[in-house]
C-alpha cells in the first residue's frame, strides 16, 4: 500500500505530464484552468509532445520552465527529477496516449515523465486520449486495468468525433471537466482533525484456541486510514487482527474482541472530532469463554451468544458526538437498509456496499460504495480499495467541513 504524507503547503502541487497526442493543445487551456482553481502547476512533456506544442507555450501559461528530458543538466540543477517527484501532490497526465499507458503499466522509465511516475508517491491521474480502435484494443484495456488496480484514477475518455475523423470513445475530456475533477487539496483538507478509525474484524473467543470471527481483511479501513492521514488528519487506528501491514498513522491500537475495541474507542472520545467505523465488529460474543479447550463430547452443541455493544451507535449518541461515518454491508435493498441505519444510528454518513455477490466487498481487492447522508447520496463505482478510499476521504472531508461551516 502506498502511504502518502500530508502536504505542508497551502496550494496543491500538480505535475502535469503532456503525452504526444493531438489533444496536447487542449492542455494549454488545462494549465490555465488548474491555476484558476488554486493549483500550482509544473509541466513535463514527452519528446513526442514537443512535436505538437512547444515547451515555450506551456512555460508561458504555467509561469515555470518546462521539463522535457531526464538528462538535462541545466534543468536538474534547478529542481532535479527526484525533488520534482517529491514536490508533486498529484501527477496528472493529459493527454495519456496508448503508448504512455503501456509504458506506465510495464513500469518502464525511459524518459522523464515515466521516471517521475515511478519515483513519486503522489496519486496518478490519467486522461486517456487516442483513436477509438486503439482505445478498444485489448492491450490498451489490459494496461488500463493494471493501472486502475494500482490505484490510478482514470478521467474519461469521452465519446465523440475524433481528430482522425473517427467517432467513438477516446477523446480527451475537456479542460474544464478535467480541472473540475481535480479538486484542490485545500478543499479536501483535514489538517489536524483528531480522528478515530476502527478497522478489521473482531475475534470473540470460545475457548483458549477458538473464536468466532468474520471475513473482513481490514483492507478498506487501512486504505481509508492512509487516505485520511494524507489529507492531514491525526488518525488513531483501532484495529482487530489483520494480516496486512498497518499504514503509517498517528497511533495504532491493536485489539482482538469487540469489547476491547469498544473500550479503546471510548477512551479516545473526549477530544475526537471525526469517528470512522469501518470495522466488521462481531454482533455477538459467546456468553462464556471456556477456561480450557472445549471437548467434542456432545453430538449437538448449543452456544449461547450475547449482544456486543454497538460502538458506532454509542459514539453517535454521545452528548456532543464527533462527525460520524459508518459502513453498511448489505446483501439486498441497499438504499433502504443504509438509510434506516443512517437514521437509527444517527450517523452523518453511511458508506454502503452490496456484499455476497460476484464482485466487491469483504476480503477483496476492489469495492464499490454508495454513500448516503440526509438528503443526498453519491455512488462511487467499482475500483481498487486505495482509489475508493481516496474518493471516500474526499467526500468525508467535504461533509466534515460542511458540517463545521454550519456549526460556526
Ligand atoms: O448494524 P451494522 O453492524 O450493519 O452496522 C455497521 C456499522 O456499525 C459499521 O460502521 C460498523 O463498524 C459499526 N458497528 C460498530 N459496533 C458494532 C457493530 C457495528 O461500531 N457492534
Amino acid at each position: 500500500m502506498t502511504i502518502h504524507t500530508a502536504p505542508t503547503h497551502d496550494r496543491s502541487h500538480i505535475v502535469l505530464g503532456i503525452g504526444g497526442g493531438i489533444s496536447a493543445y487542449k492542455s494549454v487551456d488545462l494549465v490555465r484552468r488548474l491555476k484558476e482553481r488554486g493549483f500550482e502547476v509544473r509541466v513535463v512533456m514527452t519528446q513526442a509532445a514537443t512535436a505538437l506544442v512547444t515547451p515555450l507555450t506551456f512555460q508561458a501559461v504555467s509561469g515555470h520552465p518546462v521539463r522535457t528530458s531526464l538528462l538535462d543538466p541545466g534543468a536538474e540543477a534547478g529542481m532535479n527529477h527526484i525533488e520534482l517527484a517529491r514536490w508533486a501532490d498529484w501527477l496528472l497526465i493529459a493527454p495519456a496516449t496508448a503508448d504512455l499507458m503501456a509504458r506506465l503499466a510495464a513500469g518502464i522509465a525511459d524518459d522523464l515523465l515515466t521516471t517521475l511516475a515511478l519515483a513519486t508517491n503522489a496519486p496518478l491521474c490519467l486522461a486517456p486520449a487516442m483513436n477509438q480502435h486503439m482505445w478498444r484494443h485489448p492491450a490498451t484495456q489490459e494496461n488500463l486495468q493494471t493501472l486502475r488496480e494500482r490505484g490510478a484514477r482514470i478521467l474519461g475518455p469521452a465519446e465523440g468525433d475524433q481528430a482522425c475523423g473517427d467517432s467513438g470513445p477516446g477523446r480527451m475530456l475537456e479542460p474544464a471537466e478535467l480541472a473540475e475533477a481535480m479538486r484542490p487539496q485545500a478543499e479536501r483538507r483535514l489538517i489536524g482533525v483528531r480522528t478515530v478509525l476502527t478497522a478489521g474484524p473482531t475475534r470473540e473467543p470460545l475457548d483458549p484456541v477458538r473464536y468466532l470471527s468474520n471475513r473482513s481483511s481490514g483492507r478498506m479501513g487501512y486504505a481509508l486510514a492512509a487516505a485520511l492521514t494524507h489529507r492531514g488528519a491525526q488518525v488513531t487506528l483501532i484495529t482487530g487482527p489483520s494480516a496486512l501491514p498497518v499504514p503509517t498513522v498517528a497511533e495504532v491500537v491493536q485489539v482482538e474482541t469487540a469489547l476491547e475495541m469498544h473500550a479503546a474507542v471510548l477512551a479516545r472520545m473526549a477530544d475526537c472530532e471525526l469517528f470512522v467505523a469501518t470495522a466488521a465488529v462481531a454482533d455477538y460474543r459467546p456468553l462464556e469463554c471456556a477456561a480450557q479447550k472445549r471437548k467434542k463430547d456432545a453430538e449437538l452443541l448449543t452456544l449461547q451468544l450475547v449482544r456486543n455493544p454497538d460502538i458506532l451507535a454509542e459514539v453517535a449518541a454521545r452528548e456532543s458526538p464527533p462527525f460520524t461515518v459508518g459502513f453498511a454491508a448489505e446483501t439486498e435493498q441497499l438504499e433502504i437498509h443504509a438509510r434506516a441505519k443512517l437514521a437509527h444510528k444517527k450517523v452523518n454518513l453511511i458508506a454502503a456496499n452490496q456484499v455476497g455477490g460476484a464482485v466487491g466487498g469483504f476480503d477483496r481487492e476492489d469495492n464499490a460504495l454508495t454513500v448516503f447522508w440526509e438528503g443526498g447520496s453519491r455512488a462511487l463505482p467499482l475500483m481498487s480499495k486505495p482509489s475508493l478510499a481516496r474518493e471516500l476521504a474526499d467526500l468525508i472531508a467535504e461533509h466534515y467541513r460542511g458540517a463545521d461551516a454550519t456549526a460556526t
